[in-house]
């Protein structure tokens, strides 16, 4: 039996009709459950709770909001850039292409891209790959806008998603991954990402990546300060979800957000800081926790690299570099590589 028709054995195949199906697998991984990874992340001796946990259903609508914030330039930038690469990007596809994407996109990003290939071809393959079922109204509404979409959603893991992907077929991917999400990785998850993409690719294959870039300080500050306090109820929202889903008892009066970035490490860093002395229990992780005035749990870093970084990485994972698309004020980058 081959590969591919083994490991298409590990999903089950769900036909909405003729130009949506969704594939997810059989059963879940063993992974570690919610409980489990906050019981040993807060029990640690640096407290965190993964930045994963912060997209339930409205911490997933406070991030939508936060990308319309005045003070958080990356979104704004991104789609001014693939505004650009409406005329330039037509130039490295054939179409021999489908899309796929780390992530779901309902977004305006997703859209201009299907619009460069509504130009170059008359149906269009799209394969979000995202562990929410979310991806199923996101895929409804994409349906209904484009006539010639068909859509091939992947309910899984990245990683799941992306082996899945593997030998599918000899179709050519161009996987993109925007919103500089992959910022919010460790260096060292990342770039095990990174060649976990680089291994997945067959040799033609192409890799859109959107990240984000050093500037000021005090704008890279503001954007996770925002003064709406929008970025604050998104960091406090991963307190509610304990709360509604492990039984805790948070009080997120006892809580501030801090977010502050640091130019060494060339990244934003967010915690929720302990206004007090205070315990707290999260019965369904067998937790008590206790916390020391001004003490820190690290909710998220968001990476902000240099050109020549991102050439580095990408070029270290053995990708090639065709080409980096920046705005005017050189804020935010998409860089396309190839496998050959
Ligand atoms: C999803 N990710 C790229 C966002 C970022 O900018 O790192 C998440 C975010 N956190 C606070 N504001 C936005």
């Amino acid at each position: 039996m081959s590969n591919t028709i083994q490991k298409n054995l590990d999903y089950k195949k769900y036909v909405v009709d003729s130009k949506l199906q969704y594939f997810k697998p059989h059963a879940t991984k063993i992974e570690k459950t919610f409980a489990e990874e906050i019981r040993s992340s807060l029990n640690a001796d640096l407290k965190f709770i993964s930045p994963k946990f912060f997209y339930d259903k409205k911490g997933s609508e406070l991030f939508e909001k936060i990308c319309l914030l005045p003070e958080y330039y990356p979104t704004r930038t991104e789609v001014t850039i693939l505004k650009k690469l409406q005329n330039e990007l037509p130039s490295f596809l054939d179409d021999s292409f489908r899309i796929v994407e780390l992530g779901s996109g309902s977004s305006v990003k997703t859209r201009l891209i299907i619009d460069i290939f509504t130009k170059l071809q008359n149906k269009i393959e799209y394969f979000p790959i995202d562990i929410s079922e979310i991806l199923t109204e996101s895929s409804e509404q994409l349906i209904n806008d484009y006539d010639n979409l068909h859509i091939t959603g992947i309910i899984d893991t990245y990683e799941g998603g992306l082996e899945f992907l593997k030998d599918y077929d000899d179709k050519k991917n161009l996987i993109i991954f925007l919103g500089s999400s992959f910022g919010n990785f460790s260096p060292s998850d990342g770039y095990v990402f990174l060649q976990k993409i680089y291994s997945t690719m067959k040799p033609g294959d192409l890799f859109l990546i959107g990240l984000d870039l050093v500037k000021e300080k005090q704008i890279l500050e503001s954007a996770y300060n925002d003064s709406q306090g929008v970025t604050a109820e998104f960091n406090f929202n991963v307190l509610s979800r304990i709360n509604a889903e492990l039984g805790a008892n948070f009080n997120l009066k006892n809580f501030e957000h801090y977010s502050v970035y640091h130019e060494k490490e060339q990244r934003i860093e967010m915690y929720l800081k302990s206004r007090a002395d205070q315990s707290v229990i999260v019965p369904k992780s067998d937790l008590l926790l206790n916390l020391e005035k001004n003490e820190l749990i690290h909710t998220e870093y968001s990476h902000k690299y240099r050109l020549s970084q991102i050439h580095n990485l990408l070029d270290d994972v053995g990708f090639e570099l065709k080409h980096t698309w920046l705005d005017e004020n050189k804020y935010f980058s998409l860089t396309l590589v190839s496998k050959t």
